[in-house]
C-alpha cells in the first residue's frame, strides 16, 4: 500500500511538528483539531517554524508556499475519511485516545492505517477499540519532530506484516530512521530515558545538586545536547509525568515512580517551555 494523503489528529507541540514533517516530504496533510482556536494555534506554530526555516536560509519562499498549500486544517473528523494514514497526537490520556480510535475507525475508509504517536500508552488497547486491529500501529516521533531523525515503529500482536512494511517505507520517505519495538511500555527510548529524567528530578528534589549543575554535568560530562532538566522543559513536565505514571502503572518498579517534586510542579502549572516556565523560565513563552 502506498501512502499519499496523511491525517494528523491533534496539532499541539508534537502534532504540529508531524504535520510539518509530512508536508515537507510532499504529502497532502489534513490537520485536525477539536476547535477553531486550537486549530489556529497549531497552524500558527507550523507557520512560525516554516518562517524560521526561510529566515535561516534552509527553505526558499517558493518551497514554503508549496508546503503550506499541502496543509489543510479542519475540526471535522469526517474530513479524514479518505486519507491513507492517520497519525494521532492528542494528549497522553488513555480514555481520550481509546475513544478517538473508535471514532477514527468509524470515520475512515477500511484500508486507512491508524497510527498513534503515544509515548508510553498501550498501542494494543487502541487497536482493540477498532475493527481493523491489523492496520493499527505506533509511529513515535521525537521532539522537536522536524529535527529529530528517529521514529519508533511499534508493533502489536495484531499488526500485519503489510502494515509494518508500509510504515517502514513511509518513515524512510520522511527522511527519518525507523527502529522496531514491540508494544511494551516506553518502547525503547522512553524505557531508557524516563528513569534517567526522574533521577535528575530526585537529585534536585533531595538538594544534592543545583539545576544548573545537573544540566551542566550531563551536557559537558556526557556530551548530550541538553541536560535532563532542560530536556524535561522541552518535552513538557505534564507529558513526562503522564509517561512515568503509565510506565509505573505497568511495571510497578520504583525507578518509574514520579518523584513528588515533578507532581507538584505539574500541579503548580510549571509545565516547561510551552507555558513559559518549568525548571527554568522562558520569558518569550517558548524557545
Ligand atoms: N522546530 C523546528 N526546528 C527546530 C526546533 C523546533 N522546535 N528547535 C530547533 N530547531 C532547529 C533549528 O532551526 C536549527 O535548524 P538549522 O540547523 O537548520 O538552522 C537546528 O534545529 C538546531 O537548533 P539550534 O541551533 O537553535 O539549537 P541546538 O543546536 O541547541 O539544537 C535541539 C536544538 C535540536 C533541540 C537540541 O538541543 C537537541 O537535540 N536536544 C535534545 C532533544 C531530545 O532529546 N529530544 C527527544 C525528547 S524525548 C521525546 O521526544 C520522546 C518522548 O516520548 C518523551
Amino acid at each position: 500500500m502506498e501512502i499519499k494523503r496523511v491525517g494528523v489528529v491533534g496539532v499541539g507541540q508534537m502534532g504540529a511538528g508531524i504535520v510539518e514533517v509530512c508536508a515537507r516530504a510532499g504529502y497532502e496533510v489534513v490537520a485536525r483539531e477539536v476547535n477553531e482556536s486550537l486549530l489556529a494555534a497549531g497552524l500558527d506554530r507550523i507557520n512560525a517554524s516554516l518562517d524560521k526555516a526561510v529566515a535561516r536560509g534552509r527553505l526558499t519562499d517558493e518551497a514554503r508556499r508549496d508546503i503550506a498549500a499541502r496543509i489543510h486544517g479542519t475540526t471535522a473528523l469526517a474530513d479524514l475519511a479518505n486519507v491513507d494514514l492517520v497519525i494521532e497526537a492528542v494528549p497522553e490520556q488513555r480514555a481520550l485516545k481509546v475513544e478517538l480510535f473508535a471514532a477514527l475507525d468509524a470515520a475512515c475508509a477500511p484500508q486507512t492505517l491508524l497510527a498513534t504517536n503515544t509515548s508510553s500508552l498501550s498501542v494494543t488497547a487502541l487497536a482493540a477499540a477498532t475493527q481493523r486491529q491489523h492496520r493499527v500501529l505506533g509511529l513515535h516521533f521525537f521532539n522537536p519532530a522536524p529535527v529529530m531523525p528517529l521514529v519508533e515503529i511499534v508493533q502489536t500482536l495484531m499488526t500485519s506484516v503489510e502494515t509494518l512494511s508500509t510504515a517502514r517505507a513511509f518513515v524512510a520517505s520522511l527522511g527519518k530512521t525507523a527502529v522496531l519495538s514491540p508494544d511494551t511500555p516506553g518502547f525503547i527510548v522512553n524505557r531508557l530515558l524516563i528513569p534517567y529524567l526522574l533521577d535528575a528530578v530526585r537529585l534536585l528534589q533531595d538538594g544534592l545538586a543545583t539545576r544548573e549543575d545537573i544540566d551542566t554535568a550531563v551536557k559537558l560530562g556526557l556530551n548530550h545536547p541538553m541536560g535532563p532538566l532542560t530536556l524535561m522543559d522541552l518535552i513538557g513536565l505534564d507529558t513526562c509525568l503522564a509517561i512515568a505514571e503509565s510506565m509505573y502503572d505497568e511495571y510497578r518498579e520504583a525507578r518509574f515512580a514520579p518523584p513528588p517534586l515533578l507532581r507538584r510542579m505539574v500541579l503548580a502549572g510549571r509545565l516547561g517551555r510551552k507555558v513559559g516556565h518549568g525548571f527554568y523560565d522562558y520569558p518569550d513563552g517558548s524557545a
